[in-house]
């Protein structure tokens, strides 16, 4: 079959500094999220998948389409933000999602009721009538994720979506990335923001120095770093001992029971590796691996 992206060797270099360094990865579907440090090459990869920026070697396609020669056919399957960044000053919020819908080939009345139901999902009931020139940062960038939505398409390229807004635009967002990956779109996402990969994606890669550097579900990448720990903690939150467990009630077990006297009054927590761990964990040793 056919993956729904694929990139091959992918290169890209600005004068002497080369961000991208023979990248090669393959999706087949679901929410992906991309992660990596400031300037790791997330938004020169998003450019290139979206036809915006040609690499300077290796290709990449979009259900089998090249995002160099076959252009118009990828910019026909994919969906992505900043694309209607042109959004008319003039128009309402509404006007210029119903705009994008009949662009996209909707009937004027499916066109109303999707960008009824985006302008509720991103709480823009009070502003939708009026022109978007008036708009404060966060609402405009709500209006041009919703113009994204408005046609479901094969792929949608969310670079950073959530940057800016409030958190009940961000969990509406969330919903309305979760419905489309149901419904059977491939959302390919870059993100800063760990809490988001984990409670989207579906897989999640780490970007770093040109290449993929860690590839996996939130839960695999997790267990890289490490397992739950026990940590026995006094009051002051300083950690005593700490003790490796299995994610069974024997290792605890195990764990807990030769203590001392003045140990069994300290606190006993649990704790998980977070994604966050995880990134930091990864990062830093491709880093000292580099050095
Ligand atoms: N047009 C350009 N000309 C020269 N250098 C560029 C250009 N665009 C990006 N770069 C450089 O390429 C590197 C990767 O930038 P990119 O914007 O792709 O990173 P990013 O992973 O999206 O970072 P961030 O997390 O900050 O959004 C950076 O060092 C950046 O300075
Ligand atoms: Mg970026």
């Amino acid at each position: 079959m056919t993956p729904t992206l694929e990139i091959t060797d992918l290169s890209k270099s600005y004068g002497p500094r080369t961000v991208l360094d023979n990248l090669s990865l393959s999706i087949d579907g679901g929410v992906f999220a991309l992660l990596g440090p400031n300037g790791a090459g997330k938004t020169t990869l998003v450019s290139i998948l979206t036809t915006l920026l040609r690499p300077d070697s290796g290709s990449a396609r979009i259900l089998g389409h090249d995002t160099v020669a076959d252009a118009r056919t990828v910019r026909r399957l994919i969906g992505a933000t900043g694309q209607y960044a042109s959004v008319d000053e003039a128009l309402s919020g509404r006007e210029n999602l119903v705009m994008v819908g009949r662009l996209l080939g909707l009937a004027t009345r499916a066109a109303r009721t999707r960008a009824d139901e985006l302008i509720s999902s991103f709480g823009l009931e009070e502003a939708a009538g009026r022109a978007v020139s008036g708009y404060s940062g966060g609402m405009r960038r709500r209006i041009d994720l919703a113009a994204s939505l408005m046609c479901p398409p094969a792929v949608l390229f969310l670079d950073e979506p959530t940057t800016g807004l409030d958190p009940t635009s961000r969990l509406g967002l969330w919903d309305d990335v979760a419905a489309l990956a149901k419904a059977g779109s491939c959302v390919f996402l870059t993100t800063q923001l760990l809490d988001e990969a984990e409670a989207l994606a579906d897989r999640v890669a780490i970007l770093q120095g040109g290449s993929i550097v860690a590839d996996g579900s939130p839960a695999e990448l997790k267990r890289l770093v490490g397992t739950e720990t026990a940590a026995l903690v006094d009051a002051e939150g300083t950690v005593h001992r700490s003790f490796e467990l299995d994610g069974t009630a024997h290792s605890l077990e195990r764990a807990l029971h030769n203590l001392s006297e003045a140990e069994r009054d300290l606190r006993v927590e649990l704790r998980t590796p977070t994604l966050d761990d995880a990134f930091i964990a990864i990062t830093r040793a491709t880093e000292e691996a580099r050095a």
